[in-house]
């Protein structure tokens, strides 16, 4: 008897261009678009395996062991829903000999190796593995060379981004756009890849966890509440996020870090303005990530004067942790002032520091 079951990785994704606000909360459509560099496969990852079999009575889902309510009309029903069309539609359709998987019940079983929702980005890598492993699972993406797929990571981002909006870029390695769209339903917000991972390797990030507990106000809700009442996030959307992400593909293509940094230390700090813009105010950075912030300016202001270069660049999302992107010959340095100025109370969960780039593209082989 055959076995009908697929396993895959998708890693982190941390955004440079912050998506911060849905102009459809039932397709996930986001008001601007954003841009994000994937971890490496390595680190901070979800591995999802998905199982469908005749004999299933329900479809489960277990998130680190424990199983999940799949809500009705849910996010993740909304995933599991359109990955079955695609399955019937492209496979089931052509072929009236091949099982028809779309029709059976699954059993869908992830792993974060990090904190889930510490503000590390958990749904974005979760909704990535499940969207890539079901659709390995349903043969809508092939993972051998020789053998074309019937689905593009850009497609599969679309189906990804059903489930949280940040998701549809970790389908993607290297430095990657969600692009806004202007479609009511959506075909054309979608991820495309900007720069493999190889195109720039000595990009680091260092992952600083300031604090590991959950979070207190969800992205999902935050958003909702910064669309409804902030005046600054229509000037965001208007006037400042298309000019910034025409600058930061450019000067991720050039390899320019000082553009690079300065984009995006002047988004995340948008981002968080925008989040204390909104009624009642939320604030996600505390003490420690503003002495971060700090400590980051202070040396890029030194390494200006001395060599008219920036060396780091840090970015916040809707947590306290820092993201500290930096090049290769600055890693030890940064490493060391981090450590000097924040002396570890107790052992990191993680080994660090990361290396952004050394390990394999997203969604790897079942
Ligand atoms: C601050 O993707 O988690 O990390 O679409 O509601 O699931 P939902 O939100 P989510 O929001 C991420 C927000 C952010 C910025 C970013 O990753 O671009």
């Amino acid at each position: 008897m055959s076995v009908f079951q697929a396993t895959t990785s998708a890693p982190v994704n941390i955004a440079c261009i912050k998506y911060w606000g849905k102009r459809d909360n039932t397709l996930i459509l986001p008001t601007n678009s954003s841009l994000s560099i994937t971890l490496s496969q390595d680190h901070l990852r979800s591995t999802t395996t998905a199982r469908a079999d005749p004999t299933f009575t329900e479809t489960t889902l277990w998130l680190n062991g424990k199983v999940e309510d799949i809500k009705s009309g849910g996010r993740l029903e909304r995933c599991l829903a359109q990955l079955k069309k695609m399955r019937r539609e492209r496979i089931e359709a052509k072929d009236p000999n091949t099982p028809k998987l779309s029709e059976w019940n699954l059993h869908v079983a992830s792993f974060n190796n990090f904190p889930t929702a510490a503000g590390l980005a958990s749904s974005a890598s979760g909704f990535a593995a499940l969207t890539s492993s079901i659709a390995a699972l349903y043969g809508l993406s092939s993972f051998d060379p020789s053998k074309p797929s019937v689905s593009s990571p850009s497609e599969l981002s679309l189906v990804a981004r059903l489930g949280s909006g940040s998701a549809c870029r970790s389908l993607f390695g290297g430095f990657v756009a969600w692009e806004v769209g202007s479609s009511p339903t959506g075909e054309d917000s979608l991820a495309v890849q900007v720069a493999p991972q190889e195109h720039w390797p000595t990009m680091h990030a260092l992952i600083c966890v300031v604090n590991d507990a959950k979070k207190g106000t969800s992205s999902t809700s935050g958003m909702q509440r910064t669309v409804e009442t902030s005046a600054l996030l229509q000037h965001r959307i208007k006037n400042v996020v298309p000019a910034r992400m025409q600058a930061i593909e450019k000067a991720i293509k050039d390899k320019d870090f000082d553009s690079f940094a300065r984009i995006t230390m002047a988004d995340s700090n948008q981002f968080h303005a925008v989040a204390l813009d909104t009624a009642p105010p939320i604030f996600y950075l505390n003490d420690v990530s503003r002495s971060i912030i700090a400590v980051v300016e202070e040396l890029n202001r030194v390494s200006y004067e001395k060599t008219g270069h920036l060396v780091a660049a840090y970015t916040f999302d809707a947590g306290p942790n820092a993201v500290v992107y930096t090049e290769s010959r600055n890693v030890k340095q940064i490493i060391e002032i981090i450590v000097r100025y924040f002396p570890q109370v107790e052992s990191s969960p993680f080994p660090d520091p990361f290396n952004l780039f050394s390990g394999s593209q997203p969604a790897a082989a079942p």
